[in-house]
């Protein structure tokens, strides 16, 4: 490793959080404008009456014929209009395998870029739909653009931030995220009201805006210093390095980056590398990080807050502006963590996050099971009862916007060494995404199956989720990114897994023979 000053277990470099340096993360990170915007439109608009008479005329119909005085838990329960929603998840699950190659060998800045196009197409197709085959395309080609801006952004932003400010650099994309969100509830509440019915095509085409705004952005930015050297252009990473840095010499980052490109063009295939036993520790994370993000549950109140609503009996436009209020805390909470995840650290907010969402659900079960019971049938709902169960909402929303959502972006960008830095996104973004096309896919049949224990099924696995960070994760605040690969060497668990220099020297000769051979 060439030399550095060691602050602690690692190097200090120098370099603060300049205007610069600022200003390229803010506009990177509106790639998360795009995945938020389809996030907190796509539940809204199935709500609309207009929209779903046109295109699902049989939930339409179920819906209606449902009276209140019977089983509320399962009037939305339709296999299409699921497939709507969750058919984007699994275009950018796919979508994010591609992105890794494109993100490694043309830079991070490219596949914002296509990420941003095909995003734009698909908005155009959706609000021009006339058919559910033009939807569920436009959705497609939604989530490829999806696919693409989160395999790059959260490494782009990890990569360009200097690393004692890394934390709040990288949480703008989950700011982002749920300005995306917001702005969706806002628009949807807003276009609902239109006479005539078609407002569904300007939530859904308003989408444009979010992309052609991270289009600019992404065309506006240079790509990463940790991308160039990997592409052989190390005077263009030096110049950029040292205009983010704001400092007159960066030798030893430059010097420490360059080592790291060069150990990581030793290894050949970066997929069948994530097997080696030596990276057991970040794929652990890789995997289990976005897992338990999406089964923490956030997801349903974000999908299906309107229908969620009116499901408990409020009214069309209450249900519209409870999701617009819980949108409101999601975002003010993601600031909290901005100013916060550098100074307590991303173990601190996982648990104290996980132990407000849990008693949260605790309330918002116990809510539901006592007006509703098993039959569904809530009889009339009073003032009180309905302010409890937005409150609980939004307390669980808070919890979840300062810990699990920023932070499973967060963490796994910083904790993958270079060589296999965008392979490993890759699987991150595809657990993402699958764990979500799950929620997205069953939350609806599950809750008219499982009703109220719906609930309880999502507080076990954050029980479960808190313990396994908090005895299997490593601190990672304040640590070079190029420097991460000791945490896991001082681990009381992965240290087991993590070679010491004399092996490592070892695996290193091992690959290349292997490569050689080849
Ligand atoms: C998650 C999304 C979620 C959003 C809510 C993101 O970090 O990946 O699935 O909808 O946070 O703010």
């Amino acid at each position: 490793m060439a030399g550095g000053v060691i602050s602690g277990n690692s190097k200090a470099y120098p370099g603060e959080l300049t205007c610069k340096v600022f200003i390229t993360c803010l506009v990177a990170a509106c790639g998360g404008l795009i995945f938020g915007y389809d996030i907190g439109i796509s539940g809204g608009v199935t709500s609309m009456t207009p929209f779903l008479k046109e295109f699902f005329p049989d939930v339409y119909k179920k819906e209606s014929e449902i009276k209140a005085s019977s089983n509320q838990y399962c009037k939305f329960n339709s296999a299409t209009l699921t497939m709507f929603t969750s058919s984007l998840y699994l275009a950018a699950l796919l979508a994010s395998c591609v992105a890794s190659f494109v993100t490694k060998a043309c830079g991070r800045k490219i596949s914002m870029l296509v990420g941003g196009i095909t995003f734009c197409v698909g908005a155009l197709l959706n609000g021009i739909a006339v058919n559910v085959w033009m939807l569920i395309v436009g959705r497609i080609l939604l989530g490829i653009g999806i696919g693409f801006a989160n395999q790059s952004v959260p490494l782009y932003l990890s990569e360009v931030a200097p690393y004692k400010w890394r934390g709040a650099c990288n949480v703008l994309f989950q700011l982002s995220i749920t300005v995306g969100i917001l702005v969706a509830n806002a628009v949807n509440y807003g276009f609902a009201q239109i006479k005539g019915g078609w407002g569904w095509r300007l939530s859904l085409g308003g989408a444009i805006v979010p992309a052609i705004i991270f289009i600019i952005g992404s065309l506006t930015l240079a790509d990463t210093p940790n991308s160039l050297i990997q592409r052989g252009k190390l005077q263009e990473a030096k110049e950029r390095l040292l205009k983010i840095r704001g400092v007159d010499n960066v030798d030893e980052e430059f010097n420490d980056l360059v080592e790291a490109s060069e150990q990581s063009k030793k290894i050949k295939s970066p997929w069948l590398n994530l097997l080696k036993r030596k990276y057991r520790p970040q794929v652990f994370f890789a995997i289990v990080i976005p897992f338990f993000q999406q089964l923490t549950g956030m997801n349903v109140f974000m999908f299906y807050a309107p229908v969620l609503f009116k499901t408990m009996g409020f009214g069309d436009n209450a249900s519209l502006l409870s999701a617009l209020i819980t949108g409101a805390v999601n975002t003010l909470a993601t600031i909290v963590s901005i100013l916060l995840v550098d100074k307590f650290g991303r173990r601190f907010w996982f648990l104290q996050g996980g132990i407000q969402m849990f008693v949260m659900q605790i309330v918002i079960t116990g809510a539901i099971a006592f007006k509703f019971g098993f039959n569904g049938n809530p009889g009339e709902l009073e003032k009180w009862y309905s302010i409890l169960v937005v409150l609980a909402i939004c307390i669980y929303i808070a919890g979840f916007a300062w810990s699990w959502g920023p932070l499973g972006w967060l963490v796994p960008s910083e904790i993958f060494p270079l060589e296999i830095r965008s392979a490993a996104q890759s699987v991150n973004v595809s657990v993402n995404m699958i764990f979500t096309f799950f929620i997205a896919q069953i939350f609806l049949q599950m809750l008219c199956a499982l009703r109220f224990f719906l609930f309880v099924f999502f507080m076990i696995w954050v029980v479960l989720m808190t313990i396994v960070i908090y005895l299997y994760l490593p601190e990672t605040k304040g640590i070079p990114i190029e420097e991460m690969a000791g945490i896991w060497k001082e681990h009381w668990y992965w240290k087991r897994f993590v070679p010491v220099a004399d092996e490592e020297m070892a695996d290193v000769k091992d690959t290349k023979k292997d490569e050689d051979k080849n």
